[in-house]
Formats: structure tokens, sequence, C-alpha cells
């Protein structure tokens, strides 16, 4: 994920689930994470920017707050707009979508919260991959 072996502007759709998360296992300081860990969270934004379609939209599921992945997702490099929604009962589970090429430079609240359909799930399921399926990639493109 740090060097994605694809062609520029390959992909309509890239999702991550948990996995970004492990860039930041040995960050230290969550709100001063290492500059290792820093280059490596750009260098896999970068890759999934670019393997990117021009509209194409990157989801990420984390237990990243919205606080700590605004200056990743947000940096200068990036042309994407970012929204974000949040599900889980007590646990919570954060949904963000960026959408290449619709950022908004001069807009100040360059991250919305958004609703989305609730999800309510059985922690058993949260860990399979199926409820992935329940998200409408068509909804969120349009
Ligand atoms: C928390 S698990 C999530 C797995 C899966 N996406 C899911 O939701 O069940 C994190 C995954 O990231 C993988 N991983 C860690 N470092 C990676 C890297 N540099 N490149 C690709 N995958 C990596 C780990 O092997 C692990 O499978």
């Amino acid at each position: 994920m740090l060097d994605l072996p694809f062609s520029n502007e390959r992909f309509d759709v890239v999702i991550e689930k948990g996995t970004m998360d492990v860039l930041f296992v040995d960050s230290g300081d969550p709100w001063n994470p290492q500059p290792a860990t820093i280059s490596k969270v750009m260098a896999m934004l970068e890759g999934v920017h670019k393997v990117l379609k021009p509209n194409g939209i990157f989801i990420s599921i984390t237990f990243g707050q919205p606080h700590f992945r605004k200056p990743f997702f947000h940096n200068a490099k990036f042309t994407w707009s970012i929204e974000w929604s949040t599900f889980g009962d007590g646990f919570h589970y954060f949904f963000y979508i960026l959408r290449k090429g619709r950022r908004c430079f001069d807009d100040e609240d360059f991250i919305e919260k958004i609703q989305m359909p609730s999800i309510s799930l059985y922690h058993e399921e949260l860990e399979g991959e199926d409820y992935i399926f329940l998200t409408n990639i068509e909804e969120l493109n349009s």
C-alpha cells in the first residue's frame, strides 16, 4: 500500500478499511506523529490519489477521528473534497469519503460531516467483510 503497483488514474473507487490505521501503530504521540509515520501515511495517500480516476472516490473506514485524519487528507497535494460520517454504538468507526477533483480551495469548512443511512450491525458482522457491500457506492457517486 506504500507503493501501489497500478497505473495512474485506473480506478473509480479505492476502499481501505483498517489498513491505514496500521501505519499509526508506532506513531508515538497521536497529537504529534513521528516523521516516519507522516511520510508513510503521505506515501499511501499520494498513491491512492494517483491511481484514482479524475472523479474517483476514496473511501476510508477507520477508528481515526477527523481531528487526526484532517491534516493528512487536507494536504495541498490532493484535489479531493472531504466528507465523513460515523457509525457504531459506543465503539465508533469513521467513514471518510474523498472525491478527487472536487476540492474547494477557498472553503473554510473543507471537511463536512454528512448524514448517511444508519448501518446497524453486530460486532461479528463488522469483523467480516460483508458490511462493505451494504454501502451503496452508486449513491455516494451521485
Ligand atoms: C486491521 S487489518 C484490516 C484488514 C481488512 N482490511 C479488514 O478490514 O478486515 C490491517 C491489515 O493491514 C495489513 N497491512 C499492514 N501493513 C501493510 C502494508 N504496508 N501494505 C499492505 N497491507 C498492510 C495487515 O497485514 C492487516 O491485514
